[in-house]
């Protein structure tokens, strides 16, 4: 297979869509992040790349909790819009309504089928960006989208984020921990 340097960028080749949710001044406030992962198994722990001017890190650092709210495909507009428009200069404290959880100061968005509640475990900067590390407190879930008492991807239906275009969550394609039981030696 022929390949081709093509530079190097902060890449992955797809992401998910969330919302991070922050408690400004009192406020609630939603920003869109793709840059976002999970951290540590246990303790449970999720992670976010946020940009240091962004209005939502203020939040983060003010109350040391923040929640990560998973969008579906039917909040697409909305999802954009928190990435488009700064809480600096526009009150976006009502795009979604808002509730609270164990912590309570981190703002969940009842609109989005799952949230999740970290408190702040550490933040590590790496430039322009700084890696906000998070324990995951509760998670809520919409009991439409749960299977068996889990969160089920198909129920969600997750915005996946790649190349700065939206897409829905893709077919099946094997099980995982079990379809390379089939692998055969080279
Ligand atoms: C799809 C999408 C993904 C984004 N991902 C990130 C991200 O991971 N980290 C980040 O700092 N900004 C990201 N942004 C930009 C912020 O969402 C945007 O600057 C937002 O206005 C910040 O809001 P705030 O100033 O109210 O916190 C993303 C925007 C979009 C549309």
């Amino acid at each position: 297979m022929e390949k081709r340097t093509v530079g190097p960028m902060p890449y992955m080749s797809v992401m998910p869509t969330v919302l991070v949710g922050a408690n400004v001044k009192g406020k609630p406030n939603y920003m869109t992040a793709a840059w976002a992962t999970v951290a540590c198994m246990a303790p449970p722990m999720v992670c976010v790349a946020l940009n240091k001017e962004r209005y939502t890190v203020k939040g983060i650092e003010e109350n040391g909790t923040y929640s990560l709210n998973v969008p579906s495909v039917k909040q697409v507009v909305e999802a954009d819009h928190c990435g488009l428009v700064s809480g600096t200069n526009e009150d976006k404290s009502k795009v979604f309504r808002s509730y609270y959880g164990t912590l309570k100061t981190a703002p969940l968005a009842e609109e989005c089928p799952v949230n999740i509640e970290c408190r702040l475990f550490k933040s590590v900067d790496c430039g322009s960006h700084r890696l906000y590390i998070g324990e995951v407190v509760e998670i809520h879930a919409d009991t439409s989208c749960l299977t068996d008492g889990k969160p089920d991807i198909a129920k969600i239906n997750p915005i996946i984020y790649a190349q700065a275009t939206y897409f829905g969550v893709g077919r099946q394609v094997g099980n995982a921990f079990s379809a390379g039981k089939g692998y055969r030696k080279k």
